[in-house]
């Protein structure tokens, strides 16, 4: 057991024997950033000011050498190697907000929705108590036993009082996890979720129009954020921009057209980029984004799809004036493993 001390508040968190600095934090309630939990993103960087920890596996994109070099490290891989480790986190008045996660919990597959060539949707309901999240957040899901570990999956709905949610997979050609949910996951199968994790979640205090942007299963954790904003009452304008390659691609349009029927102020808008439709815009997001908005310079941005697919959004969306702390990505980062020589993960 080691003792993480953040820095200035001096408040301390306990991190049991082969836990990630992250886990340790989620645990006690803090919500650090973090989106791939692998290494692989670099949102999970905080500064080690003092203590030893084990790296782990990480990809020099997300930590570069000199990084390392000035103490940084990724929480979601890093494991205390010293009695305390000291991290720099937020101010004095650091709070915990999120729920603490739960390892292993089982759900009943009650069913699967096929929603285009590629994306299933599956729903799945708690046997004991609903799992208390956040929208916007994921779960992990797999079945090591089956050879699919367990992968990241955004949750697609708002908290519902039986605790069902939905997930919407994307088939990866050769990927272990949503292969083996495509092809073998059945309706009645029990299955094991852990979570909530991430903080995807945006402010809640914060009033402002919002401008969401997604594509393939990006579309899960947005709907979900969506789907509680409208519950709750949410005023200001949400416009909803999904892309595609093709129609068949677009999924969800029944919801869409409720919502836009139920709330004024909601607006749901698609691009294709390979077919050219007189009802749907026609170009990548970045390309059709200045014809739709002149200055994002109020707006809170919400992007999730592949990584590729945030970074190009993310930018366009810079261009027209978004400020930085309204915008929030969460990017479908792949989660195996680079192989890297233990001498090069020790860190502190
Ligand atoms: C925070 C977060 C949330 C996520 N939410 C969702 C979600 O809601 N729905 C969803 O479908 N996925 C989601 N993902 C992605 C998901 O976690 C897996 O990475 C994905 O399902 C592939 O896993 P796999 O085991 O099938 O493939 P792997 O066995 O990991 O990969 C097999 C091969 O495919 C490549 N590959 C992996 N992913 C992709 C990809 N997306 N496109 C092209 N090639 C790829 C790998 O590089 C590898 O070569 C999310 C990821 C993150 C980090
Ligand atoms: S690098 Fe840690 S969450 Fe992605």
């Amino acid at each position: 057991m080691s003792r993480i001390r953040l820095h200035p508040s001096g408040r301390e968190v306990q991190c049991g024997e082969g836990d990630t600095v992250l886990s340790a934090l989620e645990k006690a309630g803090y919500a650090l950033p973090n989106n791939c939990r692998a290494g692989a993103c670099g949102e999970c960087k905080v500064k080690v000011i003092s203590g030893r920890f084990d790296q782990g596996m990480v990809l020099d994109m997300a930590l570069s050498r000199d990084e390392r070099k000035d103490g940084y490290g990724l929480m979601c891989m890093a494991k205390p190697i010293s009695e305390e480790l000291v991290i720099e986190w937020g101010t004095a008045d650091a709070k915990p907000k999120l729920f603490p996660p739960r390892e292993d919990v089982w759900f009943v597959v009650t069913d699967r929705i096929p929603r285009t060539p590629r994306i299933v949707e599956i729903l799945l309901r708690p046997l004991g108590q609903p799992l208390r999240y956040w929208p916007g957040q994921y779960v992990l899901f797999g079945d090591e036993r089956e050879g699919a570990p367990p992968r990241c999956y955004s949750i697609a709905n708002a908290p519902r009082p039986d605790g069902e949610i939905a997930l919407h997979v994307t088939r990866v050609d050769g990927g272990a996890t949503s292969t083996w949910i495509h092809d073998r996951v059945k309706v009645g199968d029990m299955v094991r979720l852990s979570g909530p994790y991430g903080t995807f979640i945006g402010d809640p205090s914060v009033e402002t129009p919002v401008l969401c942007m997604a594509a393939g299963s990006g579309l899960a954790p947005i709907l979900a954020l969506a789907d509680a904003a409208l519950r709750r009452g949410y005023r200001l304008p949400v416009t909803l921009l999904f892309s595609a390659r093709c129609e068949e691609d677009v999924y969800e349009r029944g919801l869409m057209a409720y919502w836009q029927a139920k709330h004024r102020n909601f607006e749901f808008r698609r691009t294709l980029t390979r077919e050219a439709r007189p009802d749907a815009l026609h170009g990548r997001i970045p390309d059709v984004l200045p014809g739709l908005f002149a200055d994002l310079s109020q707006h809170s941005v919400f992007i999730a799809g592949s990584p590729e697919f945030v970074d190009a959004c993310t930018a366009a969306a810079r261009a027209l004036g978004a400020d930085e702390a309204l915008i929030h990505t969460e990017g479908y980062f792949t989660q195996q493993q680079p192989e890297y020589p233990v001498a090069e993960r020790l860190a502190g």
